[in-house]
């Protein structure tokens, strides 16, 4: 087997920072060290050799209000690597009343063309006994091990509180993490039926019916199902004050729980809503949708303080002409927006390189902490000997603007058009394989693999010991009186 050796490159991993040679064989890293000779060799002279990026939440080829979600695994992907990506985890969504397992094979289906590995996460949207046996196999013998339930949503993926605490029981019983996209769907449907009534159809109303308190009730009550079903809470897109608010709380009280802000939220905020172009705040429109500073603050405060771990993108992008399906009625554009291929270098740009984050601390919330989360560390998220070679080089000085233009996404526009961006993968490695090569995108349709995980990590160990340790206790008493009469 060929033996590929990258040169001259500073390691930066969630913990270190040091000048080292990486050799890669078998798409594996096999050797970290100084004057490393290999068959090839890529010049890293000027760069960061970091892990490769793990976007956790996208949605490619969603079914979603009535259309699917126009980037794909391919063009997905595609659009991952090239920013710095090497893994994505996406969402097998069963349609109400449908078995987990065929959702899944749905998934497994679109996911064979994927050009960097994957994993899933299994939504439950809706609840039976059939669902309860279904996921001790989408543990025990699919791999997957994190359950995602809507808040929101109302009619289509919606969940209520006791299809909640039901799932979440059983997602602790099986050593897994419970998953929320936190937004009271029941005040979200209400507002928005109010809003159009009075004659406010515009795409700012899908802002207007989602303030950021619907966002943290639903936080704060996904918290407490969580804390009494005894399971680790993921909770995705975390995009305001009151939701972080709610998971800084929990973990100061040594819950544990997790917050993902995404890109989106971290860079572009609520004033697109405004823009007189139709079209320009309809691309815009997503769940939960964009704030203000205040929130943007309390995001980025909260990846440097560490009580938010993740940044992702939700990455699920519908074209222009899909976003008018919603002209005349907010509550019909479709709900998602890109990113895929500028989380990394609008997070370098927007955050290393303005001292809101360190570099250790970019890999941390872009690679390392999901792919712990997740239970995939160090077979993803490392720069160790036998991990996999998902690498990204990265080039401090390379710099772009962003546009729709020269994008491997396959919609019509880009959220950030015309950001200039700093920081860029002069290589991006998945499994060994060069897919991005100093501008030139050289992708393999296929060449993904799925990535199995396993349940009972160390943490859901902690908490059902915890839970057992202070779990309510009968008190045996002596000379109980006679029932009365
Ligand atoms: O608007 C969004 N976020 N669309 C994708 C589905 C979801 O809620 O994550
Ligand atoms: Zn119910
Ligand atoms: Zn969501
Ligand atoms: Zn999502």
């Amino acid at each position: 087997m060929s033996t590929t050796v990258i040169k001259n490159g500073t390691i930066v991993t969630a913990d270190l920072t040091y000048k080292a040679d990486v050799m890669i064989e078998g798409g594996v890293i096999t050797a970290i060290g100084p004057n490393l000779v290999g068959d090839k060799s890529l010049d890293a002279t000027g760069c960061y050799v970091m892990p490769g990026g793990i976007d956790p939440h996208t949605h490619l080829e969603m079914p979603f209000m009535g259309t699917y979600s126009t980037d794909d695994f391919e063009s997905g992907t595609r659009a991952a690597l090239a920013g710095g990506t090497t893994m994505v985890i996406d969402f097998a969504l069963p349609a109400p009343g449908q078995s987990l397992l065929e959702a899944l094979t749905m998934w497994d289906n679109k996911s064979t063309r994927a050009h960097c590995d994957y994993s899933f996460h299994m939504a439950i949207t809706w609840w039976g006994e059939q669902v309860f046996n279904e996921m001790e196999t989408v543990v025990k013998e699919k791999g997957i091990t994190t359950f995602k339930h809507f808040m929101a949503y109302k009619g289509a993926l919606m969940v209520d509180d006791d299809e909640m605490y039901s799932s979440f029981s059983r997602v602790g019983e099986l050593g897994g993490i419970a998953m929320v996209h936190a937004e009271n769907g029941d005040v979200v449907a209400q507002l928005q039926q109010k809003l159009l009534a009075e004659g406010n159809n515009g795409p700012e109303a899908h802002a207007y019916s989602r303030p950021a308190e619907v966002e943290g009730e639903a936080t704060n009550r996904a918290i407490m199902i969580a804390d009494m079903a005894g399971t680790p809470l993921y909770v995705v897109h975390t995009s305001c004050e009151q939701s972080h608010e709610a998971i800084r709380r929990a973990r100061q009280k040594g819950m544990r729980v997790w917050g993902e802000p995404l890109i989106q939220h971290l860079t572009l905020d609520e004033s697109e809503y405004a823009n007189p172009d139709w079209d320009h705040a309809a691309r815009r429109v997503m769940s939960p949708p964009f704030r203000n500073k205040m929130h943007q603050d309390s995001l980025w405060a909260g990846l440097s303080a560490g009580s938010l771990q993740v940044v992702a993108t939700d990455h699920c992008a519908f074209s222009t002409e899909q976003k008018r399906y919603g002209v005349g009625d907010f509550t019909k554009i479709p709900n998602g927006t890109g990113g895929l291929e500028d989380r990394m270098p609008m997070l370098w740009t927007y955050g290393v390189a303005t001292g809101r984050l360190t570099m250790n601390e970019f890999v941390a919330v872009t690679s390392t902490n999901i792919a712990k989360i997740l239970n995939t560390y160090p077979k993803k998220g490392a720069v160790l000997v036998g991990a996999d070679a998902d690498l990204v080089v990265w080039d401090p000085e390379k710099s772009k603007t962003i546009s729709a233009k020269t994008q491997q996404s396959a919609i019509d526009y880009n959220v950030f058009e015309g950001k200039q961006v700093k920081g860029l993968p002069r290589y991006t490695l998945t499994r060994g394989r060069v897919a991005i090569d100093d501008g030139e995108v050289k992708p393999q349709e296929g060449h993904g693999e799925f990535v199995a995980r396993k349940p009972v990590t160390a943490t859901n160990k902690a908490l059902s010991t915890w839970k057992e340790v202070s779990s309510p206790r009968k008190v045996e008493r002596k000379g109980i009186p006679a029932t009365g009469v």
